[in-house]
């Protein structure tokens, strides 16, 4: 079966991104054949600073990698590295109605927050539908807020073979109910548009300040709370142990939940569990040289696996003659 989902190198990564779609990738190495990319053609719908680009994507990279995607048992690299990718997203422009695009919501709401609305920024959807058809995808991992770009790619695909004949496997997303949204410092889905993230690899008095600035209510400490309810319990329940938590629930619902204490524990839970990982990142990004030799060897494997889809693809259209 193949799996493939990418992400964008427009801003830290944050454990929203870690929960809800690098871990979920990582796993999936066991399941099928992965595809995992890093999306700088997308991050420049909204990056223009060659410095954050070059850098975000290196270290999206890094990321992915430290945190356990093994490049040798799976197909990893950079979107822009596959140029077969434009020439599809132009093919696949020419059959995509604007009135499919005019529906995305995340077209307007991006502009909403003040993305400049660009021509790229509006045909987001077609690339990233072409990301998807041109290897064939089974499956797409990714985050409820995806949902409908994955339609809009299985909308085009269909369009495509019942125009030009069977090309296209359509793909079915693989949206993680289980990972519900990871909530931000504010209780607001985190997100790096909103500026309430714990970026994954922060550490030392940067972590500290952004986990103490999660937002709780001033229930006195001997009150009864509804864990549920509780923006920093929903967070902590990701990294404590199945026995930690329980002692902190039962804190929460008999009173003694003393937020403060909660969150000091939380800092150090964060920084254990990432640990590790944040010194294998370190390794990688001191050593760009290896690092972009294992990229450019992802997107050889990775031209390799899109050729021979685009030469049936300009074969059906009538551009090879
Ligand atoms: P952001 O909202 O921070 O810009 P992206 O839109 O780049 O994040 O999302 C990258 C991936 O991470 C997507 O698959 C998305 O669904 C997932 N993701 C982002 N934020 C969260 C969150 N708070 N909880 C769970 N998954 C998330
Ligand atoms: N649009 C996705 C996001 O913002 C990233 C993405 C680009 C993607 N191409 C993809 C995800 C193909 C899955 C499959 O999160």
């Amino acid at each position: 079966m193949k799996i493939l989902s990418g992400i964008q190198p427009s801003g830290q990564l944050h454990i929203g991104n870690y929960f809800g779609m690098m871990l979920p990738m990582i796993r999936n190495m066991e399941k099928g054949e992965l595809y995992a990319f890093v999306v700088n053609l997308h991050a420049l719908t909204s990056v223009h600073d060659r410095e954050k680009l070059t850098m975000g994507t290196l270290e999206a990279a890094a990321d992915f990698i430290a945190l356990g995607l093994d490049p040798e048992r799976c197909i990893f690299w950079v979107q822009g590295d596959v140029p077969e990718v434009t020439e599809l997203t132009w093919i696949l422009s020419t059959l995509t109605s604007m009135g499919l695009l005019e529906r995305c919501h995340s077209y307007k709401d991006k502009v909403a927050k003040g993305i400049a609305p660009s021509h790229g920024l509006f045909s987001y959807p077609v690339l990233m539908a072409a990301d998807i058809l041109l290897y064939q995808a089974e499956i797409v991992p990714v985050g409820k807020d995806q949902k409908q770009h994955l339609e809009v790619a299985r909308d085009i695909g269909i369009r495509f073979n019942h125009i030009f004949g069977e090309t296209f496997v359509i793909p079915e997303p693989a949206i993680a109910e289980s990972v519900a949204t990871v909530p931000g410092l504010d209780g607001q889905k985190m997100s790096k548009s909103y500026g309430n993230t714990i970026p994954i690899f922060l550490e030392g008095k940067q972590l500290k300040k952004q986990v103490m600035a999660i937002q709780t209510d001033s229930t006195p400490v001997e009150e009864p709370k509804d864990p549920d309810a509780c923006n920093l319990y929903n967070i902590f329940k990701l990294f404590a142990t199945a026995d930690r938590l329980a002692e902190i629930r039962k804190l929460y619902v008999d009173g003694g939940a003393a937020y403060g204490y909660i969150k000091l524990e939380l800092v150090d839970l964060i920084g254990d569990y990432f640990k590790e990982a944040r010194e294998k990142r370190a390794g990688l990004l001191q050593d760009k040289y290896s690092l972009k030799k294992i990229l450019a060897q992802g997107a050889q494997k990775a031209r390799d696996k899109a050729a021979p889809t685009l030469d049936l693809v300009r074969q059906r259209v009538g551009l090879k003659y």
